[in-house]
């Protein structure tokens, strides 16, 4: 019955699917085997009020307050952006023999590895579960996106993640370090998906970056020369049209080598640059 009343409500059933298993606290293959199950009238009640909500067009993952990222059950909440497939190719771009920080190098101390502007923490936690040895420092603004980084740090975290405060680089002041990786907002101020799907609910500050969407690509590259030991790599994300001004930006910033590496769809996302020092 409540599949039939999400499809009245025009809710996906895919996403219906994730809505009720979260309310009823069972699994999709227990949906789909005993779609007759009585459930109880609190659960049920649940389950309205969220086909109700997903209806009015908010986002499932804001809806049931988790989204997976690289197999890891985040918390998400409004302060923070939800994670998308997305940036797992930057996260395998980070991992990759060329960027990676060997274990052993710089023996007296942890690589360092900073994820700035990390919001649920999505990034910092992917690295920290397939490098448990690196030092990993996760920045944000945001004291609110801040406080759910902390708690998935704390639920998820296999490896050594400081969590700081501030403006880009700015969140960690004198250090410097051999790796890093930010997902920073991109869109332009007058962007017409802003307008459009779950980006109508995420936080502006975790979307937009001034007129042209390259603010804050801007700052982070030019924080390298500064924030990046030599022979360290900083890779960000970006939108798939920005790929030739982000190679501009980072050349621009003094970094080399740089080149981009393109998604499934042969999009252009992920932009890296050495810092040769
Ligand atoms: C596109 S979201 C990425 C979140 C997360 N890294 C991810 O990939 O899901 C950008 C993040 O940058 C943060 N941010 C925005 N302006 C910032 C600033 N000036 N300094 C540091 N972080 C900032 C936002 O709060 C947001 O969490």
């Amino acid at each position: 019955v409540l599949l039939q009343e999400a499809a009245a409500l025009r809710v996906a059933r895919s996403d219906a699917e994730v809505l009720l298993t979260h309310a009823l606290g069972c699994q999709r293959t227990t949906l789909r085997a005993f779609p007759e199950r009585e459930v109880d009238a609190g659960e049920a009640a649940q389950a309205r009020s969220w086909l109700q909500r997903r209806a009015n067009g908010e986002p499932v993952a804001y809806i049931v307050g988790q989204r997976e990222f690289w197999s890891l059950p985040l918390r998400v909440a409004p302060a923070t952006l939800i994670p998308r497939p997305d940036t797992e190719s930057l996260v395998e771009l980070a991992l990759s023999p060329r960027l990676a920080p060997p274990a052993t190098a710089r023996a007296a101390s942890l690589p360092a590895v900073v994820d700035l502007g990390t919001g649920t923490g999505a990034i910092a936690l992917a690295l920290a579960a397939e490098r448990p040895q690196w030092a990993i420092t996760a920045t944000d603004t945001d004291a609110s996106a801040l406080a759910v980084a902390e708690s998935n740090v704390r639920r998820l975290a296999q490896g050594n993640i400081t969590l700081c405060q501030g403006d880009w680089w700015a969140a960690c002041a004198g250090q410097r370090f051999d790796l890093a990786v930010s997902n920073p907002p991109y869109l332009a101020a007058d962007d017409p998906h802003l307008t459009a799907g779950d980006l109508r609910f995420e936080p502006r500050r975790a979307l937009v970056s001034g007129t042209d969407g390259l603010d804050a690509i801007r700052t982070i590259a030019l924080g390298a020369a500064t924030h990046l030991k030599p022979g360290a790599w900083l890779a960000v994300e970006h939108g798939c049209e920005q790929g030739e001004q982000v190679r501009a930006v980072f050349m621009a910033a003094g970094l080399t080598a740089v080149f981009t590496v393109t998604d499934l769809a042969a999009r252009e996302r992920v932009t890296a640059g050495c810092w040769e020092g």
